[in-house]
This record gives structure tokens, sequence and C-alpha cells, in this order.
């Protein structure tokens, strides 16, 4: 995992945040080939060199010191005022303070060439723009960790799908739970890198309160993605029993199944079937796309070595998160209106039984 290419001097780095995408995920693994955090991926990333971490809590500070064997604050202000002005910022706390501390790098008077923050960008739609208008006024560049666009089978499903490889599509399934802002927001993104902008909501249903994560809803929806409008519906599921995070695209020569967060990527395509004479159904065995999620959080640090290095696009970026915030934003719109108007209509319905 060495980029052999590029010899010169290694891209330092901080990580805020250092809970469990920050440095928890992988930091007893000894299988080297687990990649799932920011300090694992920049650690293990010869173009890279952690020159600091940031958080409030003791205890992750001295797990952060103890293993990266550099120092960590327990804020930004105290980082910086020890001159520790990295090139990279990436920014892993919790949602609610993304841009509180997003505002803070940008005004601190240390620029980092590049801030890669979590995802979703913020809480709401207004907050998340208000952040890139003023990176973009700072002349910051700005990643953002919806890590699907950084991994190669996932850039194979796309050159699949632009090739026409399955065909005129149908329609999509997407099952995500944990939330339409925490995990919903993920296959929004990922469904408009593979087929362009969203248009077109609707609400199929409102969710389980019972299952809400936080104030983030759950609703059932559609969305029509890309130039055909290909409609996708996305069905939440209860994060208690199990996670689920999976997506199916049904095309008129074959499907593509997208399984278990991305550990497995299955393209089927249509056969005739060899029993009922006539009949074409997808092929039982399917070709396995070769998927690299186990160690995906190496390949954002990879893209974004390549792109400081030498300039090359980056697939996830301030204004594509944006994008996808905007659609969050009116899903969980239209679902408000249509709560309401499901409690007046109960509340109705009590009193004329009352009565
Ligand atoms: N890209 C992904 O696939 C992915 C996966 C998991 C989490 N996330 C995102 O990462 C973010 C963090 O999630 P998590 O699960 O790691 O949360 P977490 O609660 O495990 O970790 C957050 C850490 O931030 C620290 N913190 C809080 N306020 C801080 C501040 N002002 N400055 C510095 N540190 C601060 C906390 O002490 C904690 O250690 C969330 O936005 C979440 O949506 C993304």
């Amino acid at each position: 995992m060495k980029s052999a290419k590029y010899s010169s001097e290694p891209i330092t780095a901080a990580v805020v945040g250092l809970g469990s995408i920050g440095m928890g995920l992988d930091y007893d693994t000894t299988d080297s080939g687990v990649i799932l955090t920011h300090c694992g991926a920049l650690q293990k990333h010869s173009g890279f060199k952690l020159v600091g971490g940031v958080d409030p809590d003791s205890q992750k500070r001295a797990q952060f010191e103890k293993k990266f064997r550099c120092e960590a604050f327990p804020d930004l202000a105290s980082m910086f005022s020890k001159k520790i002005e990295p090139d990279l910022i990436v920014l892993s706390v919790p949602t609610k303070s993304h841009a509180q501390e997003f505002r803070k790098i940008l005004t601190s008077g240390h620029l980092p060439k590049i801030l890669l923050c979590e995802k979703p960008l913020a809480e709401n739609f207004a907050d998340s723009k208000a952040m890139i208008e003023l990176a973009e006024s700072k002349g910051v560049t700005i990643a953002v960790n919806f890590v699907r666009r950084f991994e190669p089978g996932v850039k194979k499903v796309r050159d699949l799908l632009s090739h026409d490889v399955i065909g005129g599509l149908q329609k999509g399934l997407v099952w995500y739970s944990k939330g339409l802002l925490n995990n919903g927001s993920h296959f929004i993104d990922l469904l408009h890198f593979w087929l362009g902008s969203a248009a077109e909501i609707e609400i199929c249903g409102l969710g389980h309160s019972s299952n809400r994560f936080g104030e983030d809803p759950d609703p059932d929806f559609l969305v029509r993605f890309g130039n055909s409008l290909t409609p996708i519906y996305f069905l939440s599921a209860c994060e208690k029993h199990f996670s689920m995070r999976e997506v199916e695209l049904i095309g008129e020569k074959g499907a593509i199944y997208y399984r278990r967060g991305g550990m497995e990527i299955i393209h089927h395509s249509v056969e005739f079937s060899s029993l009922f004479q006539g009949y074409q159904f997808l092929g039982d065995e399917g070709k396995k796309i070769q998927t690299e999620l186990a160690r995906v959080q190496w390949f954002v640090f990879e893209h974004i070595f390549k792109h400081l290095k030498s300039g090359e696009a980056l697939p996830s970026t301030g204004r594509t998160a944006l994008a996808a915030m905007e659609v969050v934003e009116k899903v969980k719109n239209q679902w408000k209106q249509q709560e309401q108007l499901h409690h007046s209509q109960q509340q109705t319905h009590r009193k004329a039984l009352q009565n």
C-alpha cells in the first residue's frame, strides 16, 4: 500500500475527533487489511504524517498518543497555539458539532490545504451551505468522507452502468437503517454518484418513532435519479434489530446487488432458463465485483494524496455532499408535513370516537 510513484515530503495531517471513525474502529486490529479509521489510514499511508490529534476526552488523547506517537490536544486552539499547522485537517466530531468546528478551523488563522469533513456535512442544509461557501471564500478545498465514492468496487459499478451493461434501468431499491440524515444520506450520495442528480421526491411511509436515531427520521421514500428519472425506493429498517445497507439496481439486461454495505457486489446477467422453456431469469451465479470496503479509508487518503500532489479530481467534494444534503432536507420537509397531517388526522379520529 505504498505510493512509490511519489517520493516528496509527506503531507502533514491532524485528526479532530478521536472517536469511532477517527481512531476507534480499527484501533486494536492486527489485520493489516482492515483500515477503517482516519488515524489508522494516515498511519499506514506513506504519503502522510500524523502531527496531531484533538479530542476533549483525556482517555482518547492518551490512547492516541500511545499508538500514534504524537501529541493530542483538548481543543483546536491548543493545537494551533503550539504552531502545529497541518496541510490536512480531518474533522470527525459528532455531526451536531461539524458546523461549529468547521468554522473554527477556517477562521483560526492557519488554513489547511484541504479539510476532510465527515458525512453528513451538518445537521441541516442551511448550515452545510454556509460551511461550503465559507470554505470557497477562503480557498480551502473540502473533501467529504462519503467513503463509497472512493472505493474501487463502487467505481466499477459506475463504469458498468455508464456502459449500459445491465441495460436501461427499470427501478432500484435501497434498504437503510439508523436514520435518514445519518445513513440514508450515504445512499442518496451513492445514487447521485452512480446515476446523476435527484428529482421528484415522494414519501411512501412515515417510519417508526421507536426506530428513530435521535431526531433523525427514517421514512420510506421514492427519489427519481438521473436523466431517465429512474425510480429508487428507499426503505428503512430497524437498526436496533440489525443494520441494513443494501442496494439493488434492476435493468433490462441484468441487475447489480450491492450487499452488506458494500462488502459484496454482484452483477447478474439475464439468461434463458434451462428448465422453463422460453423464460429468461437473472443468472444463478453472477459475477463478483471486487470490493475494498474493508480498507476503504486508505483509498480516501490515496485520493487526497493524489489530489494534493498531482491535482487529480476528488470524487467527493463539498459541492457533491451539499447536493446530498439538499435531497435529505427535501425528504425531511415532506416527511414533517405528512407526519403533522397524520397526527392531526389521528386526533380528529380520536375525538370522533369519544363523541
Ligand atoms: N463516513 C462514514 O462511513 C462514517 C462512519 C461513522 C461515523 N461517521 C461520522 O463521523 C462523525 C463522528 O462519528 P463517530 O461515530 O466517530 O462518533 P464518536 O462519538 O464515536 O466520536 C466523536 C469524537 O469526537 C470527540 N469530540 C466531541 N466534540 C469535539 C470537539 N469539539 N473537538 C474535538 N473532538 C470532539 C468526542 O469526544 C469523540 O471522541 C459523525 O459525523 C458521523 O456521522 C462517518
